[in-house]
């Protein structure tokens, strides 16, 4: 009994988050029900070129999870499993939207588990309403000033058409 009292588990909730949808937010809620800690990991891959940069990611999703006290908000570089491993995280969090995403995240998955063997990936299927969701077309939609208020938090929506040089009230879902 004590023993398992003492367990806490650790997640890592890994991606680009370029920017975070309401698809990554679904997932976040979710698994911070389940563990005990959720690590939200913010890939900073200065090679990969980005809308929002790594420090704006971050204080994007900590504005979003303000009201989730068992999450954190870390960027990392580098391999996964060496940040997991550093910050003792023994679980991995993916979302599954469609068949499609199925064999790229089982191949990380498995690669993930044989460089580090204490680690486990868990899939989370994604809500339904959110199946068909990506940043990637968050992106493209915001670039055409395309009504992206259903993918996105209301609070960031803004701040996305901005980069694309749309001020407020000069997009679709405000006019
Ligand atoms: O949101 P994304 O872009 O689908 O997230 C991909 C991510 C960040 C999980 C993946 O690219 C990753 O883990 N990158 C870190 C480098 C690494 O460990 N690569 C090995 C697995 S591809």
């Amino acid at each position: 009994m004590h023993k398992r009292e003492a367990i806490m588990k650790r997640a890592i909730y890994p991606g680009s988050f370029d920017p975070v949808t309401n698809g990554h937010m679904d997932i976040i809620r979710r698994s911070a029900n389940i563990v005990d800690e959720l690590y939200v990991g913010v890939l900073n891959n200065s090679a990969k070129n980005s809308l929002f940069s790594a420090e704006e990611r971050v204080s994007m999703l900590e504005e979003m999870t303000a009201d989730l006290p068992n999450v954190h908000i870390v960027s990392f570089d580098g391999l996964l499993v060496d940040f997991a491993r550093k910050i003792h995280a023994t679980i991995i969090i993916r979302g599954l939207r469609a068949v499609t995403d199925f064999e790229y995240e089982l191949q990380i998955a498995q690669t993930n588990h044989v460089e580090y063997d204490q680690i486990e990936t868990i899939f989370l299927t994604s809500s339904l309403q959110y199946s068909y969701l990506s940043s990637t077309i968050v992106k493209e939609f915001a670039a055409y000033g395309g009504d992206i208020s259903h993918f996105v938090p209301t609070q960031l929506i803004d701040r996305i058409y901005q980069k694309y040089g749309i001020e407020k009230g000069e997009h679709h879902h405000e006019q």
